[in-house]
């Protein structure tokens, strides 16, 4: 059976999970890496509470700012969020505890092979240990790409708006396993999103994978952007009533590095 989360961002209950899930102790000094806006960055930092730390890095300056700005918003005061590539990163050898990353398994690899970096674990303290999330699907993820592209305007058409790519668990877990990581485990959960209309949806996606297409959208003129969303909700709701409902099915995969 899933759970059902009504009016919550994909990412926001993926992100929660997986701090739940890892079990953070008070205290910790964690890395939340490729944090995007902060969906496991915030629960880890209540987690591990004001004498623990919650670092996060990312490759994108527009992600670093907004989730700077929230931090600051929320008053987060064991937050804080640097621009950093995963491969290249500034920290001394063994300075976190945890490892944190939300579906950020293709950029935990040296480029063009299936080897974690060794960045990852030079980071992590012996006896540290890592949570990652990937997706295993999304259910509808075709028809809901398609009603996209059918309401983007023609010079975004071509882009690859898919958010996800799917592993082979056996592989992953090999993966981590020739890193270094022991105890390597797998867990799979689905989870079941209903949007009961097009401004709870909004709400929880505006901000997400998309986020650059709706800009350019909104840059075109007044009402452009409302019009998009309309005739895209249009196409993913239930047509007997304004409920939009998916469910996502998700890997979960931990170790701990020794
Ligand atoms: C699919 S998003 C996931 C965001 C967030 N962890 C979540 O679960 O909602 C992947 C994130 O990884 C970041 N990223 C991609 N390559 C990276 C790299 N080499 N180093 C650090 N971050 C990277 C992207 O900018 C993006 O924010």
């Amino acid at each position: 059976m899933s759970e059902l989360n009504s009016g919550l961002s994909v990412s926001k209950y993926f992100g929660r999970r997986l701090v739940e899930l890892v079990d953070l102790p008070v205290g910790a000094r964690v890395l939340d890496v490729g944090f995007g806006l902060g969906s496991s960055l915030f629960p880890a930092a209540q987690q591990v509470g004001p004498k623990g730390q919650v670092i996060g890095i990312d490759i994108d300056e527009e992600r670093v700012e907004k989730t700077a700005a929230f931090i600051l918003e929320r008053e987060t005061e064991n937050a804080q969020v640097l621009r950093m590539d995963v491969l290249q990163m500034s920290f001394e050898d063994d300075f976190f505890d945890f490892m944190l990353g939300g579906f950020i398994v293709p950029y935990l690899f040296k480029p063009n092979t299936q080897q974690i970096a060794p960045e990852v674990c030079r980071v992590l303290k012996r006896g540290g240990r890592v949570g990652f999330t990937t997706w295993d699907y999304i259910e509808d993820d075709d028809r809901m790409i398609a009603a996209l592209k059918e309401e983007l305007p023609s010079e975004i058409e071509g882009r690859n708006l898919s958010v996800y790519t799917s592993y082979p668990v056996h592989e992953l877990e090999v993966s981590f396993s020739e890193a270094g990581f022991e105890d390597v485990t797998h867990l799979r959960e689905v989870a079941e999103f209903v949007y009961p209309d097009i401004e709870k949806w909004w709400s929880a996606v505006q901000y997400q994978s998309w986020i650059r297409c709706y800009k350019e959208i909104e840059s075109r003129g007044p009402g452009e952007l409302e019009r998009f969303k309309e005739a895209t909700y249009r196409k993913l709701k239930d047509q007997e009533s304004s409920e939009f409902r998916f469910k996502v099915s998700v890997d979960f995969f931990f170790g701990l590095f020794e």
